[in-house]
């Protein structure tokens, strides 16, 4: 719906708070967040975060490539009002944002999902919840309230905890589908790999599988099958300093009594299954008819970089692809998503579909968004930015990101003379430099 935009608002509000001495919570350059979060997260946090796979090119290319994208500005159009919403599977959106899927977030600030989506909440942009999360998704249903919100899968190796993840889903009422297909294996991340750090390992970000009914029957199971070998839970594990933090961390974090939950096999055997059926690396095309038979929920294919694949993701019948390589971190040199945008939207659209193209990896500010959405993209997701922003400031952090990254969209659009996400396409924008 056409109004006054919201970025005049925004400005005029942190320069009137300026005015009291009061600054914003977070820097409204995205470029910076990343260095201001680095300074209060926890080493093995912002590791896990900020680190990429491999020589990190792919996410250096991933910012990279945004660069080489200039925007032409038209004179002498009326743009006092601008609508910055989008249409996605039968809802309106105010603002082309998605909170991208995050995994671990707790590693960013206790309140971890729960403050991001309260963040999101209260921008109106609609939350993907990831399957690694640290909390379970009805806790985080709870709290955005029917505001929506999205459910990001991994298709584990285990076909009764991917049909209960998606039951689960529809149940606290997700309104999409996002199957990740990046994640065969996890990428090689150096800065984790040389922490020796997997959050997974300690118990952390595997609150949907433990909150899980399917999930803890198969606990259950390995804890009585263990029994019957007499292998005493923690005798694999040596008494050092970092054995016992990393017990404490898996009692913690799992349900229940933490005093309990230190003698008990049942953290340590979660840790065990969830590395069992994490993922399942023999996934192909012949198995989206099996989700599509498990939900009426629209399915989104996330990590889709090619046109063949796209064309193929078309011809599967599923509702929507979402171009990303994962922020860069499964594979190491990847083409840049932004780089693939273009030819995954002539793809789609050569089919004749009118699918929702999303688009994430890379976007740091409300210009990035902008070249994104003039190249084709339906939406974009937010993946790091909101996650420093939630280090920063919790809630209130999330809140600001998006809000700023809205705010600068907006007076991108008024100064570039479009009043509407539909003025958008690749006239506006010229390119520069090499390839
Ligand atoms: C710490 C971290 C955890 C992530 N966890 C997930 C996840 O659980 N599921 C998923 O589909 N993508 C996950 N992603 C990828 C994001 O959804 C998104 O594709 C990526 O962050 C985009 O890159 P950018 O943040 O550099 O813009 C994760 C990314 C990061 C940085």
């Amino acid at each position: 719906m056409p109004q006054e935009g919201i970025g005049r608002a925004v400005q005029s509000a942190i320069y009137r708070a300026g005015a009291f001495g009061r600054r914003p919570a977070v820097p409204t350059d995205g470029t910076q967040l990343e260095p201001a979060a680095r300074k209060v997260m926890s080493r093995r946090g912002f590791a896990y975060v900020a680190g990429s796979a491999g020589s990190e090119a792919s996410a250096d290319a991933n910012v990279a490539a945004f660069d080489r994208w200039r925007v032409v500005p038209r004179m002498l159009v009326d743009t006092t009002q601008r609508d910055t919403s989008v249409e996605l599977f039968g809802r309106r959106h105010e603002s082309p944002f998605l909170v991208a899927p995050i995994g671990v977030l707790s590693l960013a600030d206790d309140g971890a999902d729960l403050a991001v989506a309260r963040g999101a909440r209260e921008q109106r942009v609609t939350p993907i919840l990831s399957t690694q999360a640290s909390v379970p998704m009805e806790e985080v249903a709870r709290v955005l309230g029917g505001s929506g919100h999205w459910y990001q899968l991994y298709w584990s190796s285990n076909d009764h905890l991917v049909e209960s993840l998606v039951s689960r889903a529809e149940a606290c009422g997700s309104e999409c589908l996002v199957v990740t297909l990046d994640t065969a294996y996890l990428g090689w991340r150096p800065r984790d790999l040389d922490l020796g750090h997997l959050p997974f390992a300690r118990g952390e970000g595997i609150a949907q599988y433990t909150s899980d009914p399917v999930f803890r029957r198969l606990v259950a199971e390995r804890v009585a099958a263990e029994r019957v070998a007499d292998a005493p839970p923690t005798a694999r594990l040596r008494p050092t300093p970092a054995a016992v933090a990393t017990l404490l961390s898996m009692s913690r974090k799992h349900p229940g009594n933490t005093r309990h939950n230190l003698t008990a096999p049942e953290p340590r055997a979660a840790v065990e299954t969830f590395l069992d059926v994490f993922s399942r690396p023999s996934l192909t095309w012949e198995d989206l008819p099996r989700l599509r038979a498990l939900t009426s929920l629209p399915i989104v294919l996330k990590g889709i970089l090619e046109p063949d694949d796209a064309r193929r993701a078309v011809d599967a019948g599923v509702d929507g692809v979402y171009v990303s390589n994962h922020g860069g971190r499964q594979v190491d040199r990847s083409v840049a998503a932004l780089d693939a945008l273009p030819g995954v939207v002539e793809a789609v659209r050569g089919t004749g579909s009118t699918m929702p193209v999303i688009f994430d990896s890379g976007i740091r500010c409300g210009a990035d968004a902008f070249v994104a959405l003039s190249l084709g993209a339906t939406a974009v997701g937010i993946g790091r930015p909101h996650v420093y922003g939630l280090a920063l400031a919790g809630a209130d952090g999330v809140s600001e990101v998006l809000r700023n990254l809205r705010a600068e969209l907006d007076l991108q659009l008024a100064l570039t003379g479009c009043t509407s996400l539909a003025d958008l396409g690749p006239e506006r924008l010229v390119r520069v430099g090499q390839q």
